[in-house]
């Protein structure tokens, strides 16, 4: 039996994140150089993202490239940045054929000139899909998004735009680089590492976690499934008690 037969639909997140962990592993262990592991997840990206579509999910996040990865080698940033224009490139009539919105989030101004246009691109391309947002995390770290935020209130003030009364979470939340997009409700990190790495700080204040021995080219639909399970299966208190919960 498929984990996916035990989903319940009426209790589908609306928004997973994961960060993709594992692909220089996943070569290493292979005798292969690290660039093959972010090639072979590709195809965990491809799978991933129509699983989560065609279960209905509205939004997909993944950590493609933190703003910390480019202290990488060259070689491998490099072989990075032109995996992505490549695969954005193959896969934007698949997005479209899927009716599926592509977003990028993070400090997109220091991607090289031939990635961004790429992206953009295909943002522009699939701008009025509905079904589900695509979100790629690029160069993407919630220090620079919590500092980029802070700059903007400060200058805001400065201005006098804003009254520092004025600020609450919710205006905090809409300055930052996900913006009106929702909290994710599940967070997945494959390849055996507990650790946040940097990501969606403010985002996952109430996020159910879920760990993954699996490392990132291995990450299959069914893996999703059987997360989407786990999550199903806890009980979400945002601070209350059981029974409030159950009353
Ligand atoms: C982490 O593994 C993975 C990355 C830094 C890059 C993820 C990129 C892809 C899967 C390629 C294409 C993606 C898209 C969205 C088109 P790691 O290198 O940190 O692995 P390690 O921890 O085993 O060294």
């Amino acid at each position: 039996m498929s984990f996916k037969d035990k989903i319940d639909q009426q209790k589908l997140p609306e928004h997973v994140a994961i960060i993709m962990d594992g692909n220089g592993r996943w070569a290493q262990q292979k005798g292969k150089l690290r660039i093959y592991g972010h090639r072979s997840g590709v195809k965990s990206v491809r799978e991933t993202a129509e699983a989560a579509a065609e279960l209905g999910i509205k939004f997909l996040t993944l950590y493609a490239f933190s703003t910390e990865n480019w202290r990488r080698p060259r070689a491998e940033v490099n072989a990075l940045m032109k995996l992505l224009v490549q695969t954005i490139h193959k896969e934007t009539k698949t997005l479209h054929d899927n009716n599926i919105k592509l977003l990028a989030v993070g400090n997109l101004e220091a991607l090289p000139d031939v990635t961004a246009k790429e992206l953009r691109e295909a943002i522009e391309e699939t701008k009025h899909h509905d079904r589900m947002s695509l979100i790629l995390a690029l160069s993407y770290s919630s220090r620079w998004e919590i500092t980029r935020a802070i700059q903007k209130v400060a200058k805001m003030a400065v201005e006098n735009q804003i009254d520092p009364a004025q600020i609450d979470q919710d205006f905090v939340g809409k300055q930052l680089a996900f913006g009106n997009i929702p909290d994710p409700e599940l967070l997945i990190r494959t390849s055996g590492e507990y650790r946040i790495s940097n990501f969606m700080l403010w985002q996952i204040a109430y996020s159910e976690l879920y760990f993954t021995p699996k490392l990132w080219p291995d990450f299959r639909r069914e893996d999703l499934y059987e997360a989407i399970v786990d999550f199903q299966q806890r009980e979400r208190r945002f601070g209350k008690t059981h029974e409030q919960l159950t009353k």
